[in-house]
């Protein structure tokens, strides 16, 4: 479970200060899936950066499960990124010379798996991406909606707790976007996965359980009760989930294409 106290940021530049987050409270519980909206500059991806422990607040705490992120040392903050949260970009992040197999290894070098182990749980996650077929192309080789996949499969390989997702189909069109989301919700619901997705798309805002939006660093929670997820929709029009149509994914059609929601 996460809980934010007072969560302020501010970036010094010069004489300039700029204050990203101003007084962020939220607790955000195991499981929970939280889309953050917001104007551009309003203080998304810092906020997530908080979250992730990819840097530190100015002012108040980031608490995951007890342990306060902006007080533990840099070694242990580094190790429980590296167990506990994977993080997806709008840009892919893929190193360009390593194939997709390789790639997603790379998240489980700071974990200390063994090199078989590695390649075998790459694959794995791989195939439950879709991309069973693709272990040994390069980014270049790939799709951006492909690319994306990979990107997913790196951040879960290690099975972490928590998903972070900054603008993750921001530079993908619907179709792929929605493919992208319907993978993101079966996964959210396979794993158990605490996942907190920044959006500028207010289709996918509309669709999120729990959504913060954040202007000017500041926050403002609304509940949305269930949500209506992608899958959910896809299943009652009684169609094909598309993303089985485009790509032969065969978790989610396995677990949407029978027409049952959850
Ligand atoms: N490293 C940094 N140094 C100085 N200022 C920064 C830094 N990172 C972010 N900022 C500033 O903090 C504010 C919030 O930025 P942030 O990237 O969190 O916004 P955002 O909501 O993610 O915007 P977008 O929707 O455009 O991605 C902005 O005014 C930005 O210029
Ligand atoms: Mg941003």
């Amino acid at each position: 479970m996460y809980r934010l106290t007072g969560v302020t940021k501010r970036y010094t530049r010069g004489k300039e200060t700029v204050e990203a987050l101003r007084g962020i409270d939220l607790t955000i519980e195991d499981g929970d899936q939280l889309v953050i909206q917001g104007p551009t500059g309003g203080g998304k991806s810092t906020l997530l950066q908080m979250i992730g422990g990819l840097d530190r607040p100015t002012e108040g705490s980031v608490e995951l499960d007890g342990e306060d992120l902006s007080r533990i040392s840099e070694t242990k903050l580094t190790r429980l990124r590296a167990e506990k949260i994977g993080i997806i970009f709008q840009s892919f992040n893929l190193i360009p010379t390593l194939t997709a197999q390789e790639n997603v290894e790379t998240a489980l070098v700071p974990l200390g798996v063994k090199p078989a182990e590695r390649r075998e749980r790459a694959a794995e996650a791989l195939r439950s991406v879709g991309l069973g077929e693709r272990l040994g192309h390069a980014p270049s080789e790939l799709s951006g909606g492909q690319q994306q996949r990979v990107a997913i499969a790196r951040a879960l390989v290690k099975k972490p707790k928590v998903l972070l997702a900054d603008e993750p189909t921001g530079n993908l069109d619907e179709g792929t976007r929605d493919d992208i989301m319907a993978l993101l919700e079966g996964l959210w619901h396979e794993y158990g996965l605490t996942f907190i997705m920044v959006t500028h798309d207010s289709s996918i805002a509309r669709r999120a359980p729990r959504l913060a939006t954040i202007k000017a660093g500041q926050i403002t929670l609304t509940e949305q009760g269930g949500g209506q997820r992608y899958a959910q929709q896809a299943a009652g029009n009684g169609q094909p989930q598309q993303a089985a149509a485009h790509g032969g994914q065969p978790y989610v059609q396995q677990q949407y294409g029978g027409g049952q929601g959850y």
